[in-house]
């Protein structure tokens, strides 16, 4: 399937893309269709249109049908504070939606991979994600670019079993 992805830097906001992005959430949701997914409030979907996060639309004409984030570290997030790891030059593979009559058509194996040489480009050494263990198409996805679990545990407020997965770049 051609895709036709529009990728957003990090040192360039994507507000005007966030009523567009709440839809997609919200169709999403209405259809129980992201069960393992972080739970995104408003509040996070502005904050990962933001700086420090490299976006990537993915379009069908005029509709976007997939966001993915690359969300680059300064320093390790808490819930990876456990980790024996320098948080500069690292980065992680952060929030992934593909809309349902999307899925299964390889769109996330291929903006995971952009994600992944993205961060190659710039520099990273070290690129993290968190996945729920059940979430066998985004674990699968990750598996494939060379990430590898590193631990398991529960994690966040709102208390998820997450599987840490690492990759060194
Ligand atoms: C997870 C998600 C992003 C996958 O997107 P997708 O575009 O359908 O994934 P792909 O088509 O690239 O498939 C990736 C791999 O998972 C497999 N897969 C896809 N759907 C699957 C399913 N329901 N069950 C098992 N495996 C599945 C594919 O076969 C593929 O593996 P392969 O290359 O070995 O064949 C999508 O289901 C989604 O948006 N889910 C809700 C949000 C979410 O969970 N985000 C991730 C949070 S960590």
């Amino acid at each position: 399937m051609a895709l036709d992805i529009k990728v957003i830097d990090k040192n360039t906001c994507a507000l005007s893309y966030r009523d567009a992005l709440l839809a997609l959430t919200a169709s999403v949701e209405a259809s129980n269709a992201a069960p393992d997914l972080f739970p995104p409030t408003p509040t996070f979907l502005e904050g990962i249109l933001g700086k420090e996060m490299t976006k990537f639309f993915v379009f069908d004409g005029d509709r976007i049908i997939a966001y993915a984030v690359l969300k680059h570290l300064r320093e390790l997030p808490n819930y990876l504070g456990h980790l024996d790891y320098p948080g500069e030059h690292s980065a992680m593979i952060y929030f992934t939606l593909v809309h349902p009559d999307y899925r299964g058509r390889g769109i996330n194996s291929q903006i995971t991979a952009l994600r992944v040489a993205e961060a190659q480009k710039i520099g990273v050494k070290y690129l993290f994600s968190t996945v729920h263990p059940n979430n066998i198409a985004s674990l699968k996805t990750l598996q494939k670019v060379g990430l590898k679990a590193i631990d398991k545990r529960i994690m966040f407020e709102e208390q998820l079993l997450r599987l840490i997965m690492f990759r060194a770049l």
